[in-house]
């Protein structure tokens, strides 16, 4: 029931958040890495959204165009484009950053460089893991109470570093930090439903694990009405976790899924802030989690107006996916040991 939300009251509250406790009910979201490939249209989408009062837009380049072009569309939310201030001496914070964090509800983050053929998410990870680093340390300076969402990869390491920058800032809440796995969602409801022939937005697949290979583990033995041979389990099983593969492959070394992950993240982003303002939302997502015995691990999460509320319980898997689950474990467990330790060591 990854993607499923459940209106439970259709009456805005106000939040609850500083000053607009009383007054008025503003969603602020901030996008890092707002110029790129994922950044654009996510940011697109963001100001397209009823759920959005203002987007924030920030990224080492690009941002004053990008807000500028977006504010343009006649929807309700303010746009603000930043770039990181100027160095000056002696070093302030980075104005530019504060400016886009200070206010905000929810924090999507798809900064950082996307493979080439050839290459897995982990070999991305000296790159991506100081982006992420420091743009979190932001977040913990700015807005240490919003929900931090992670796009960039290797999502199963960039989680651990986000949480341990929290941590040593001494402002982490584990309800308020997520990998970003919908699209892994998107991509097994379209295959199973295309296999079965049927529409596509009738089918909720759980997904769970990781983000990347073998740690994506899609339960298709949970879609009711699918009928399949183990051959072509198999085959939608290893799709799904190699579904960015196929596209990285297809844009032939200029760059990874950005329009199906804009439309995730943005699915992601749009649930959460439903679920700030007092909608009940289920949906996957790579947390803090005690399920198994990797530390985080990506299962449908309840979101309230906390953030995270609930994991809710595994249930039953299959024989089939419990193998998978068993041959995931050590590759999930040691991407998240890497996250970690890259902070601490
Ligand atoms: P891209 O290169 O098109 O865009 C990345 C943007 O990040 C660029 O505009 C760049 O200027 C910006 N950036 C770099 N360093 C920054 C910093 N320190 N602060 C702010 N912005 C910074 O790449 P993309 O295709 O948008 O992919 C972005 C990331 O998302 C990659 O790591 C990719 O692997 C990941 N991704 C994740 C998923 C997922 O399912 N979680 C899906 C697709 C892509
Ligand atoms: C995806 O699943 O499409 C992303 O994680 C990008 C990638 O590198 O495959």
């Amino acid at each position: 029931n990854c993607l499923a939300t459940k209106a439970i009251s259709t009456i805005r509250p106000a939040f609850t958040r500083g000053i607009h406790a009383t007054t008025t009910s503003t969603a602020k979201v901030a996008v890092l890495g707002a110029a790129g490939g994922i950044g654009q249209p996510l940011s697109l989408l963001c100001k397209l959204s009823p759920e959005v009062d203002e987007l924030s837009c920030y990224d080492i380049v690009g941002t004053p165009g990008v807000a500028a072009d977006l504010s343009h569309i006649p929807s309700k939310s303010s746009t603000l484009g930043r770039l990181p201030s100027p160095v000056k001496w002696p070093m302030g914070p980075n104005e530019g950053l504060k400016e886009t964090l200070e206010g905000a509800d929810v924090v999507v983050i798809p900064a950082g460089v996307p493979r080439k053929p050839g290459m897995t998410r982990d070999d991305l990870f000296n790159t991506n893991a100081s982006i992420v680093k420091t743009l979190v340390e932001g977040c913990a300076q700015f807005c240490p109470d919003a929900m931090i969402a992670v796009i960039s990869n290797p999502v199963n390491s960039t989680v651990p570093i986000a949480a341990e920058v929290l941590k040593k800032a001494g402002v982490y809440n584990p309800k308020k930090l997520a990998g970003v796995t919908t699209l892994d969602v998107c991509r097994a409801n379209t295959f199973v439903a295309n296999s079965q022939g049927w529409d596509p937005k009738d089918v909720d697949v759980t997904v769970i694990g990781g983000h990347a290979g073998i740690t994506i583990l899609p339960l298709f033995s949970r879609v009711n009405g699918a009928k399949f041979t183990d051959e072509e389990l198999e085959a939608l099983t290893v799709r799904t976790q190699f579904g960015g593969d196929e596209v990285v492959a297809a844009k032939a070394g200029a760059g990874s899924a950005t329009l199906s992950m804009a439309y995730a993240g943005f699915v992601f982003a749009e649930n959460v802030l439903k679920a700030l303002r007092g909608e009940e939302v289920t949906q996957c997502a790579f947390v803090e989690s005690s399920l198994t015995e990797a530390p985080y691990f990506a299962s449908p999460v309840k979101f309230g107006k906390n953030g995270v509320e609930e994991i809710l319980p595994l249930g039953e898997l299959s024989a089939y996916e419990k193998q998978w689950l068993d041959k995931m474990m050590p590759e999930l467990k040691k991407q998240i040991q890497k996250g970690i330790d890259f902070v601490n060591k």
